[in-house]
């Protein structure tokens, strides 16, 4: 049999996403939260992607991707999926949505951070292929330290 398609779509964050964003951003992560103008700012910046994981009910999750000038290494710099929605593979196709626009921006590779103490994502990283290549002590605001991981997203070397 063949599987279920997703009963949730991925698309371009827009303004009026705002509010639940922001809630979602707050209900997700205790500490190092994007404020609604930050939001605000990346929404419309040719420098930063914003996606959105969407049903009927609204927004399921979101995922900020940061491009820098002249670097073809695209920055996830944050996934998060509503507590409600967890388990279906949204994060899985937030990040296939995310390495697809990558790509048309000609990066190479992913990178990201992530807590070391962040048992869940670090198993759907590593299950969609990334790879730790080192760390940061005391990378968020809380003290905590971060793994850094990458995933290649071309056959380059
Ligand atoms: C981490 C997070 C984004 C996962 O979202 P999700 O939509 O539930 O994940 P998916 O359903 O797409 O899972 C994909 C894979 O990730 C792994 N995974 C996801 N949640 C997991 C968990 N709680 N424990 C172990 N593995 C997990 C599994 O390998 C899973 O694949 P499988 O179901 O085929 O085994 C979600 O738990 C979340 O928003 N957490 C709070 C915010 C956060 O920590 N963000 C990451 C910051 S770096």
């Amino acid at each position: 049999m063949l599987p279920a398609p997703p009963d949730f779509s991925i698309r371009s964050a827009m303004v009026d996403d705002l509010d639940a964003l922001i809630a979602l951003e707050r209900a997700a992560f205790t500490t190092d939260h994007l404020s609604p103008r930050q939001y605000r700012q990346h929404l419309h910046s040719t420098s930063a992607t914003v996606l959105a994981a969407v049903d009927a009910g609204g927004l399921l999750g979101k995922a900020v991707v940061f491009y820098r000038a002249g670097s073809d290494i695209a920055r996830l710099y944050s996934i998060a999926v509503a507590e409600r929605a967890r388990g279906r593979g949204v994060a899985k196709s937030l990040l296939a949505a995310v390495e697809a626009t990558a790509r048309d921006r000609a990066c190479a590779r992913l990178r990201l951070e992530v807590r070391k103490d962040n048992a869940a994502a670090i198993a759907l990283y590593e299950r969609l292929g990334f790879q730790r290549f080192g760390e940061k002590p005391g990378f968020y605001e809380d003290g905590a330290d971060a793994w850094r991981y990458e995933k290649r997203l071309t056959d380059k070397a």
